[in-house]
């Protein structure tokens, strides 16, 4: 397999090209789940929680039917949400109020969205492997957001 360097940087371009053009934020949160759970090793769920009227409340993703809402504050998204700051979770069980949606995983990364400063919701992607997501996961999942966040 190529090195995670590469493969972020291959990931990003599809995902450049899946959206370019495209203005309809769900169809592009769709396609975005899609690509990266095919193309990340070791995950076993990949989506959106999008921020409605200061609520998180699920949009596309990939794997096991999840939480619909989700407070500001709660759980690993709530806390992404509310503090606009990368939450990359070694041990979901070990962090305070995390919600176990899927019994199975075991790390977390969680991406805010932000746009023109506006919070417009949050990437998350989980792991069964514990300590799954290293700084370079989070380097190229924070451009994967960069790149969303224009196509919401
Ligand atoms: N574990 C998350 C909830 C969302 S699911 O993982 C899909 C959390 O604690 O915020």
């Amino acid at each position: 397999m190529a090195d995670a360097g590469t493969m972020y940087r291959d990931l990003a371009s599809a995902l450049e090209g899946l959206i370019s053009g495209e203005p309809d934020a769900v169809a592009n949160m769709a396609n975005a789940a899609a690509l990266i759970w095919e193309t990340l090793p070791d995950v076993n769920w990949v989506g959106f929680y999008r921020n409605i009227g200061g609520e998180l409340v699920l949009g596309p993703f990939q794997g096991r039917p999840a939480c619909i809402r989700i407070p500001f504050g709660t759980g690993v998204c709530g806390v992404a949400a509310q503090s606009r700051q990368v939450q990359r979770v070694e041990d979901v069980n070990a962090f305070p109020g995390h919600i176990a949606c899927d019994a199975l995983s075991a790390s977390e990364i969680v991406v805010p969205l932000v746009r023109d400063g506006e919070l417009l919701g949050v990437l998350d992607i989980d792991s069964p492997k514990a300590a799954r997501f290293s700084e370079e996961d989070e380097t190229g999942v924070v451009k994967l957001a960069e790149i969303l966040a224009k196509a919401l």
